[in-house]
């Protein structure tokens, strides 16, 4: 259930558009920049993915030298409320399975999910994932992934 105190001012006041829901959040258009940014809403209790994207985002932008290249695989986060109950992220457009299968045969293997629904496509044109609050780029190390053939799929949730 979104209780819409937790909002940022700015949208307290708008029609929400809803892209997309999850195992523990709720993903809206972000209508100041509806075309380039969408907002997560954590809405069930103990996943903290928000808060786990956030980190994982500012440890792949900082990677120089040869991992540089990492964070090209993670939708940006922009912003982030205090607690993590919502997060700003760069928006993502729907890729197909037949998309990925021909333009990502292989991605690191620290992002773990590799359902269709957890990826999408950058205005820029890339192809990036937008739910990695499970991955584990941070368990694993940084400057330990590989990049591996990537089984991907259809499915729920
Ligand atoms: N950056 C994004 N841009 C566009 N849609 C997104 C973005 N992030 C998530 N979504 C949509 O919201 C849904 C739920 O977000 P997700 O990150 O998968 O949440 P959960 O971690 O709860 O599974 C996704 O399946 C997708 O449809
Ligand atoms: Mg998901």
């Amino acid at each position: 259930m979104t209780r819409l105190y937790d909002l940022p001012d700015s949208l307290k006041d708008d029609a929400l558009t809803l892209l997309g829901s999850g195992v523990s959040r709720q993903t809206y258009v972000y209508t100041p920049n509806e075309k380039t940014t969408v907002i997560k809403l954590e809405v069930s209790e103990g996943w903290h993915q928000n808060t786990k994207e956030w980190h994982v985002w500012n440890a792949v932008k900082r990677l120089e030298g040869k991992y540089k290249d990492l964070k090209d695989w993670f939708a940006p986060c922009v912003r982030i409320s205090d607690l993590g109950r919502w997060l700003l992220m760069g928006r993502t457009y729907p890729v197909s399975l037949h998309e990925l299968r021909k333009e990502l045969p292989k991605v690191p293997d620290v992002l773990t999910d590799l359902k269709v629904g957890n990826w999408g496509r950058l205005p820029s044109g890339r192809i990036v994932c937008h739910d990695y609050g499970t991955c584990l780029a941070i368990e694993h190390g940084l400057y330990n992934y590989r990049l591996r053939p990537a089984k991907w799929w259809e499915g729920e949730g």
